[in-house]
């Protein structure tokens, strides 16, 4: 648990500080993480909704622009002094990206994903929300942290549809899609298969028939038994046919009562009526197309740049955790990750520097949870428990 309180818990500050001060070993059953890309442009908010922001104009979100200066030298100093490995692939990075923004964005990011490790349980996932720009290097980190044999997937998702870069003067490809790196923290992990819905094309060529009366489609399986008596499956009659079957007589006759069993025709072999509605549709795969990114006129949406779909952060806390699990993600903008938790029964923590991140976060959690806001969790800033009410 974390230290000092069950509750669920936003905190205002910087996240390494508040990991090492505020969360324990082993406590945590999912990270989820979407720090700044390494894209080299700053953020400003979008909207009005968020009102208590920071900078002179008070429309700055975050900074996401590096550069090597005294201050990164001494991020690297720190991160290499955290740990052999660490400090081993850091030393590779600055032979490979020199003395560079992307070796000071890997100095910030190493001692975060360290202290990530260490508060995960032995159970527990950590997803890492990045692009191209620095994905590669990211899972190098991770990899170095976490062990190479603990990375699991790594998930494309589709965040916007096909634009034409060549009219800016870009001589390549459009870049459309993030990169969510999935590693585990041992070889024991949460996992509860995801399904999405099967294609039209899929379901018309294959879900073929359809049940007069009830209008379910279904598809006909094979009932007789493979290998025949080499495999120990049974020999009797069915609807006038004999066979190897895959079913006892006993479970043969249950499934005819239930209408299970269908012959096409007379001397027909018999077969399986297997309902579209009863199967949970098609295993999730690594690439993922089918979630929009927040659009301007979306309900969800809370006027905080690069904030993420809640379907998003649905398909990831289900698939690792389960109910009543913590779920930790330390950069988290308008608070996602946590309504999302909130909803799915989860408990959660969530960690932002930015005022105007955590304006949003606070306007959100009190729109999601109205009156009882105030209970739900605490508001900790410069480490002192603060009141979030009204
Ligand atoms: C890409 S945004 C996260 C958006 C979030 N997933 C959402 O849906 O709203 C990255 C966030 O990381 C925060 N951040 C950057 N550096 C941080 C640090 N050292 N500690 C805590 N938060 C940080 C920024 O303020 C920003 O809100």
């Amino acid at each position: 648990m974390e230290r000092g309180s069950s509750k669920n818990s936003l905190y205002h500050g910087d996240n390494l500080d508040i990991l090492m001060r505020h969360v324990e070993d082993d406590s945590v059953d999912l990270v989820y993480l979407d720090p700044p890309f390494k894209s080299n442009q700053d953020f400003s908010l979008s909207s009005e909704p968020v009102a208590d922001t920071e900078g002179p104009a008070g429309r700055v979100a975050f900074g996401d622009t590096w550069r090597w200066d005294e201050s990164a030298e001494l991020d690297l100093q720190r991160a290499m002094e955290s740990g052999a490995r660490i400090a081993r692939i850091l030393r590779s990075l600055r032979d490979l990206v020199g003395e560079t923004g992307m070796l000071a964005y890997l100095s910030m990011m190493a001692p975060r994903i360290g202290e990530l490790h260490r508060v995960l349980k032995p159970t527990g996932s950590l997803y890492l929300h990045c692009d191209p720009s620095a994905s590669h290097y990211l899972k190098l980190l991770v990899d170095s942290v976490f062990g190479a044999k603990n990375f699991r997937t790594e998930i494309i998702w589709k965040r916007g549809s096909a634009h034409n870069d060549t009219k800016q003067g870009r001589c390549q490809h459009g870049r459309i899609h993030d990169v969510i790196l999935f590693h585990g923290k041992s070889d024991r992990w949460t996992w509860n298969p995801q399904h999405t819905p099967y294609d039209r094309e899929y379901v018309e060529s294959f879900y073929r028939h359809v049940e007069p009366g009830t209008g379910r489609r279904y598809r006909l399986g094979d009932l007789t038994g493979p290998g025949g008596a080499n495999n120990g499956n049974p020999e009797y009659e069915v609807l006038g046919v004999t066979r190897y079957w895959r079913y006892t007589r006993e479970k043969m006759e249950q499934l005819i009562v239930e209408g299970r069993v269908v012959q096409s025709r007379p001397g027909a072999v018999p077969a399986y009526k297997r309902y579209l509605d009863e199967m949970p549709g098609v295993p999730l795969q690594d690439v993922w197309t089918d979630i929009r990114p927040v659009g301007a006129r979306a309900a969800e949406r809370v006027g905080y740049p690069t904030q993420k779909p809640e379907a998003l952060l649905e398909r990831i806390i289900r698939s690792s955790s389960n109910t009543g699990d913590l779920v930790l993600d330390p950069f988290c903008g308008c608070g996602t990750t946590l309504v999302v938790a909130r909803r799915l029964n989860r408990r959660w923590i969530g960690v932002d520097s930015s005022r105007a991140a955590i304006a949003a976060t606070l306007a959100r959690l009190r729109g999601d949870l109205g009156e009882t806001a105030d209970s739900d969790y605490r508001f900790v800033e410069a480490g002192e428990e603060v009141s979030h009410a009204r």
